[in-house]
């Protein structure tokens, strides 16, 4: 039993609600963040969740926003204490070709999926290195580290996250917060579903285990890292990707 308490942004969406149940079965109190304009969808995934025995937390927030999540991280602390452990979910895509990418294709990306990072971390980091212990997990990509065909606003963004980091996991480390990345490859959400069928099989055709990988093979790979014992792999980047891309 952690008991700790911990942020998912992006809590409600494929990979999130897999790590929300992982964190909570150990004890955790967890809460999902989710986007002010889908409160109704969020309110029915909590009750949801709570039939099959889960206690989840939501919030609304915008964290491609600074002012939102500062107003967001407020509340979460004056109704549920402060945040020991941050997963960095929240993402999008807005795949195409560069040659056909808008400068709103780009923005919202990068916004979504690296401003975030920066909004949601810079208001709880502080609190944790005062307290001496944090768990920091920002939730990468395959497609960060091997750039894709039609991603160069995602792989940009999540290339991003990992330098992020690195560079902030230098700063915590004699704080007990640690930092890390984990770069999931085609994990079966509504994000890879979106994918048209035969790009998608190209794809599955080339991941060496043969197939897509499960939203629990993320969540358990962030249990492990936010486990209060693993405070020795910081700055680190975790690949779940089925052997589609092979580094060291
Ligand atoms: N490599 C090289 N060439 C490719 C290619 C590839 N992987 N895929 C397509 N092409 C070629 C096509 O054969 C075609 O060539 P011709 O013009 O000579 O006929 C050309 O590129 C098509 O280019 P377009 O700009 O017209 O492409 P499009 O508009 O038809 O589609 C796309 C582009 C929307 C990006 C589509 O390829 C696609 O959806 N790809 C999947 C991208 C992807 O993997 N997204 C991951 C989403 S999930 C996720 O991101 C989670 C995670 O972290 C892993």
């Amino acid at each position: 039993m952690q008991n700790k308490t911990a942020l998912v942004t992006g809590g409600t969406g494929g990979l999130g609600t897999a790590i929300c149940k992982t964190l909570a079965d150990r004890g955790d109190i967890v809460i999902a963040c989710h986007l002010p304009e889908e409160s109704t969808e969020a309110g029915v995934w909590q009750a949801q969740l709570k039939d099959e025995g889960y206690d989840i937390k939501i919030t609304a927030g915008d964290v491609s926003s600074f002012e939102d999540t500062r107003r967001m991280i407020v509340e979460i602390e004056k109704n549920y204490g402060w945040v020991d452990i941050l997963i960095n979910c929240a993402g999008i895509t807005r795949d195409a070709t560069l040659r056909k990418m808008d400068e709103n294709d780009w923005d919202s990306v990068v916004k979504v999926n690296l401003g975030s990072v920066f909004n949601v971390t810079r208001q709880v980091i502080e609190g944790m290195t005062e307290r001496g212990f944090g768990r920091i997990v920002n939730i990468s990509s395959v497609n960060g580290q091997r750039g894709q065909f039609g991603q160069t606003n995602y792989s940009a963004s999540k290339a991003g996250m990992h330098g992020f980091t690195m560079a902030l996991a230098q700063e915590a480390a004699r704080k007990g917060v640690t930092v890390n990345s984990v770069s999931p490859g085609y994990i079966a959400t509504s994000m890879t579903n979106a994918i048209p069928e035969e790009v998608r099989n190209d794809i599955v055709a080339g991941i060496p285990v043969g197939r897509m990988g499960e939203p629990q093979d993320i969540a358990r790979t962030i249990a492990f890292l936010t486990d209060e014992k693993s405070d020795y792999i910081t700055g680190a980047n975790i690949p779940v990707n089925g052997g589609l891309f092979m580094s060291f």
